[in-house]
């Protein structure tokens, strides 16, 4: 079976520089359970709202529906609805938990009037890509609107701005890893600055309460390293080789990617590996 239909695309920025086919599903999995190493739990502890609640649980920017697809382990009674622009990362219908549907929705649109003041936890985690900077403030505004008073946002966002490349042994190779992790800091800087940096203060301005901010390194767990780092390399070139076939200004030409794409993963191999900040930011619509 399948989910509903797609999306009005014109709001779809996301498309113009990441991709969205079974290898990226694949990678937006692991991804996912690799980032949660490194932040220790899938609601902050702030969140009180326990599986016996019965809760509604939304998760905008749901991709392949992960973080529901987990979350319905510890909280089985849960309404998990997940929400995305685009239905192309959605799993089949038949392998989800019972409890977890996926539907389209772009969060940049106001949202439909039953879906207000419905749900008691909202989460969202690394949508910065499908980010103007203008975009997050109306976002957080309208998610707001979805909660229940007393609801919970969390929000994750990584600071990849101040991403790095660093050397995690004597005698490692580092260059090409380094380049091609730059070209893409730099071609998407412009959404990189955003969300990790501005969150706390636009959940404030839009009205929520108990705003608190927890920050831990991608290597936290320093086993993941090597995995994260070869995990974010795929996207590195998936992002390079679709800058380049549209001809983008300042995107490496297409015969260049490819010694470049042998020479970084091979860097990696060698001890290369990438650091940034997770930010976890939550907030609470007053009661
Ligand atoms: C980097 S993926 C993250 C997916 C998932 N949150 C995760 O952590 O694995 C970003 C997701 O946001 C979705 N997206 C982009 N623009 C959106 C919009 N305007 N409204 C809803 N979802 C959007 C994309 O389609 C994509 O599935």
């Amino acid at each position: 079976m399948s989910h509903d239909a797609p999306a009005n695309k014109v709001s779809d920025v996301y498309s113009d520089s990441m991709v969205r086919n079974a290898r990226e599903a694949e990678r937006l999995n692991e991804q996912y359970h690799l980032l949660n190493q490194n932040i220790g739990y899938l609601l902050h502890p702030s969140i009180t709202c326990r599986p016996e609640q019965a809760p509604e649980i939304a998760d905008m920017g749901t991709g392949t529906g992960i973080f529901l697809s987990e979350l319905s382990n510890s909280y089985p009674k849960a309404t998990l609805h997940g929400f995305d622009i685009s239905g192309d990362l959605f799993p089949p219908v038949e392998n989800l938990p019972s409890n977890v549907t996926l539907s389209l929705m772009d969060i940049k649109e106001t949202p439909p009037l039953e879906a207000c003041n419905r749900y008691d936890i909202i989460h969202v985690r690394l949508i910065s890509a499908a980010m103007n900077p203008e975009d997050w403030e109306p976002v957080v505004y309208n998610l707001q609107k979805l909660l229940k008073p007393g609801g919970a946002l969390q929000w994750e966002e990584c600071n990849f701005a101040q991403g790095r490349h660093y050397r995690g042994k004597a005698g490692c190779t580092i260059s090409a890893a380094k380049s091609v992790g730059d070209a893409m800091r730099y071609g998407l800087k412009e959404k990189f600055a955003y969300g990790w940096s501005t969150l706390p203060e636009i959940m404030r301005s839009a009205g929520l309460i108990d705003v608190e901010e927890d920050i831990v390194s991608s290597d936290r767990v320093v086993e993941t390293r090597e995995s994260l780092s070869t995990n974010g390399m795929v996207a590195v070139f998936q992002w390079a080789k679709n800058v380049s076939a549209r001809g983008m200004l300042g995107s490496i030409p297409a015969h260049d990617l490819t010694g470049f794409e042998e020479q970084a993963f091979k860097d990696i191999k060698s001890g290369c590996y990438v650091r940034f900040d997770i930010h976890i930011i939550l907030g609470f619509k007053s009661k």
